[in-house]
C-alpha cells in the first residue's frame, strides 16, 4: 500500500531498533523521505546505506535545542517541511529507590521527557508555520502505566510522555496535528540486550534469564519485535488516523489494559 506516499516523516533515535524499523515500513508505505535523525551518526549513515534512498541521516542529540533547531530547519530546508514526527530516542535505566542517582535521573528526563517535548515544540512550530497539519506520535511503554520496584525513573519518563501527549495532543489539534502514542510491551532488540544486563545484576539472575521470563508472561505468549508495532505506527501516521487525537495506543500482547 501506498498510505504515505509525498509525505516526509522525521524519528529520532531511528538509527537502530523500533525507529529504524518504523523507517523501513514507512519506506514500504511510500514515504518520500524518512530522515534517520541519532545522536549515533555513523550508525545513522549505515542505516541509510541499508534502506535506500528515501532515507536521510542527520545526527541530532534531543537533549540540545540547537541540535534539535537545526536538524529541523535543515529537514524542512531540504524537503519542504516534515509532515510525520515520531518522538522516539530515549534512554533506560534502573536501580532501587536507594541507589537511584541524580546523574540518571537527569539523563533520562532529558532524552525520554525533554527531548520529547522539545522536538515536538520545534517540529509543530514547523508544521504549524506551513499550515497543512500533521502527524505526532510519542513513543511511550507499558512502563508508563504504573511504577516498576527497580525501574522509577524511566516508568516516570514515560508517565510523562502520556501526559505530555494528551496536553499536545489537545493543544495542537486546532491546527490539524494529531498527536498520539504508542505504549509497547516488551519489544526484543539490542535495546533489551542492555536491559537484561541490568536486571540480571539487580535481581541475581543469570543473562538472558529476565528476557525468558517477560516474554512467558505475555498473554500473546511471547516478547513482541518492532514489527508487531508497525501497524500501529503507520495508521497514526495516514489520514486513517485523522479523528484519533491524544491517544496512547498499547500494543504488548495483552500485558495491559486500558
Ligand atoms: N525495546 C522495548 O522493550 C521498549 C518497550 C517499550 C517502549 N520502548 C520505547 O521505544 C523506543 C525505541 O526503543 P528501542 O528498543 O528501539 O531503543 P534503542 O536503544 O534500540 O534505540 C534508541 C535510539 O536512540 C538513540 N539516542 C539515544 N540518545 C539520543 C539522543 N540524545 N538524541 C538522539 N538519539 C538518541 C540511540 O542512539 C538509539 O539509536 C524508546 O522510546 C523506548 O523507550 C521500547
Amino acid at each position: 500500500m501506498n498510505r504515505l506516499a509525498g509525505k516526509t516523516a522525521f524519528i529520532t533515535g531511528s538509527a537502530r531498533g523500533i525507529g529504524r524499523t518504523f523507517a523501513e515500513a514507512y519506506i514500504n508505505e511510500g514515504i518520500d523521505h524518512v530522515i534517520i535523525a541519532d545522536i549515533n551518526l555513523e550508525r545513522a549513515q549505515q542505516t541509510v546505506s541499508e534502506l535506500g534512498s528515501q532515507a536521510y541521516a542527520i545526527q541530532l542529540d534531543v537533549t540540545k535545542q540547537e541540535s534539535i533547531d537545526a536538524a529541523v530547519d535543515e529537514t524542512a530546508a531540504k524537503f519542504g517541511g516534515i509532515d510525520i514526527l515520531i518522538n522516539n530516542a530515549a534512554l533506560f535505566d534502573l536501580a532501587p529507590i536507594v541507589d537511584i542517582t541524580r546523574e540518571s535521573y537527569d539523563r533520562l528526563f532529558a532524552v525520554n521527557f525533554a527531548g520529547t517535548l522539545f522536538t515536538l515544540q520545534a517540529v509543530a512550530k514547523c508544521m504549524i508555520n506551513r499550515g497543512k497539519g500533521g502527524k505526532i506520535i510519542n513513543m511511550a511503554s507499558q512502563a508508563g502505566r504504573r511504577g516498576e520496584p527497580l525501574v522509577a525513573i524511566y516508568c516516570a519518563t514515560k508517565a510523562a510522555v502520556i501526559s505530555l501527549t494528551q496536553s499536545a495532543g489537545l493543544n495542537l489539534i486546532k491546527h490539524g496535528i494529531n498527536v498520539n502514542a504508542i505504549a509497547p510491551g516488551v519489544v526484543d532488540g539490542e535495546h533489551w540486550e542492555g536491559v537484561d544486563a541490568l536486571f540480571a545484576k539487580y535481581e541475581n539472575l543469570p543473562r538472558g534469564e529476565k528476557k525468558r521470563l517477560v516474554g512467558k508472561a505475555v498473554p500473546f505468549g511471547r516478547m513482541g519485535t518492532a514489527e508487531d508495532l508497525v501497524g500501529m505506527a503507520v495508521f497514526l501516521a495516514s489520514s486513517d488516523s485523522d479523528y484519533v487525537v491524544a491517544q496512547t495506543y498499547n500494543v504488548d500482547g495483552g500485558n495491559w489494559m486500558s
